[in-house]
């Protein structure tokens, strides 16, 4: 179980917000193979607030299976509480502030990860969200903004600040802010934390890829819950994989490659459902390099996965290695 303000899960595991991925059909698909809950991708707060822009790129919250949060990136503590209004009216579930974002552009524009060296604007920011929403708020963070010391002082503060319970989880990515995506994540700090504070509902991030790989972190480093990200494009299987090892069932059988080819037709169709024919196409494509890791044929599978360049040339492929 997991705690996040009002709302309890029944599994310590949910899906993470993976901006340019987790629409309704990826969000779907890892809850019908057991995530409890699913976050679309990250939207700016500038644009949540206004009407017409947020019609335009805001998904509605109907468009996920039920419970679903929304993540909002900006700067300004007021522009946050009035973007995370406007989520929680159309039915987002939950809100999450991301103060992890390490891209250049978001960096340079103050927000993000650049806020990990802000610590008073992060709480500003969390207590005039708080102030103006019902639903659970939490906070995304990254295990610092650099290595320094200065970096580690400022992520305890974040931390310590968050423990007056103002915020219902923190989730710490085990990499810094400089560090991106290279080298490993450092579960010591995201384990020493949930140790400094055990009151605070902690979420552990980073290198999650299996089922048995966050079981095993999350076991090992006595975090609340833990975060499936990256492991679950391609792959909603690694929630029917944790929800067995959580549940004591152990190790399930994979699926066979009959199952995997029906799941990723489900998953075009869907895509295609909601895009235009032209565009379901390409955007399928960063799912099919996934979904065909699984493959034993992998090259050969995937190359005619990507030449695919009309709906009826992936379904084919789909059918004729699957
Ligand atoms: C393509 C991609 C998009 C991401 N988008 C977001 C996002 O919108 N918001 C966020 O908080 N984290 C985002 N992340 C970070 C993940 O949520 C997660 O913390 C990170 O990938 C580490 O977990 P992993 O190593 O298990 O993938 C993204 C990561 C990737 C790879």
């Amino acid at each position: 179980m997991l705690k996040l303000g009002q709302i309890t899960l029944d599994m310590p595991f949910f899906q993470a917000p993976l901006s340019g991925y987790t629409d309704g059909a990826m969000c779907s698909l890892s809850r019908k193979f057991g995530a409890p809950l699913t976050f679309a991708g990250v939207a700016l707060a500038k644009s949540v607030i206004h009407p017409a822009v947020r019609k335009k790129l805001i998904n509605s919250p109907d468009s996920y299976t039920r419970p679903v949060g929304a993540q909002i990136l900006g700067s300004e503590p007021k522009v946050m509480a009035a973007a995370a209004v406007e989520l929680e009216k159309i039915g987002y579930d939950i809100i999450d502030l991301n103060f992890a974002c390490p891209v250049p552009k978001v960096l340079r524009r103050g927000r993000g990860g650049f806020l990990m060296q802000k610590p008073d604007i992060v709480k500003q920011i969390y207590q005039q969200v708080r102030n103006e929403v019902k639903c659970p708020v939490t906070i995304k963070l990254r295990a610092g903004f650099d290595s320094s010391r200065e970096s580690k002082d400022n992520l305890m503060q974040i931390c310590a600040d968050a423990d007056d319970a103002t915020v219902d989880a923190v989730t710490i990515h085990g990499r810094t802010v400089t560090q991106r995506y290279s080298k490993k994540a450092n579960w010591l700090i995201i384990a020493d934390i949930k140790k400094i504070f055990p009151r605070l509902t902690v979420i552990g991030s980073g290198d999650l890829l299996s089922g048995q790989t966050a079981f095993e972190a999350f076991n090992a480093s006595g975090v609340d819950g833990v975060l499936i990200a990256r492991g679950a494009i391609g792959n909603p299987w690694i929630f029917e994989e944790l929800r067995a090892l959580f549940e004591g069932r152990g190790t399930i059988t994979a699926p066979t490659i009959a199952e995997q080819g029906a799941i990723m037709l489900e998953h075009f169709e869907m895509i295609s459902k909601s895009r235009p024919a032209g565009k379901a196409v390409g955007y399928f494509r960063k799912f099919a390099a996934s979904y065909c890791k699984r493959h034993r044929q992998r090259k050969q599978a995937q190359a005619d996965l990507m030449a695919a360049t009309t709906s009826q040339q992936v379904i084919s492929a789909i059918e004729k290695w699957y």
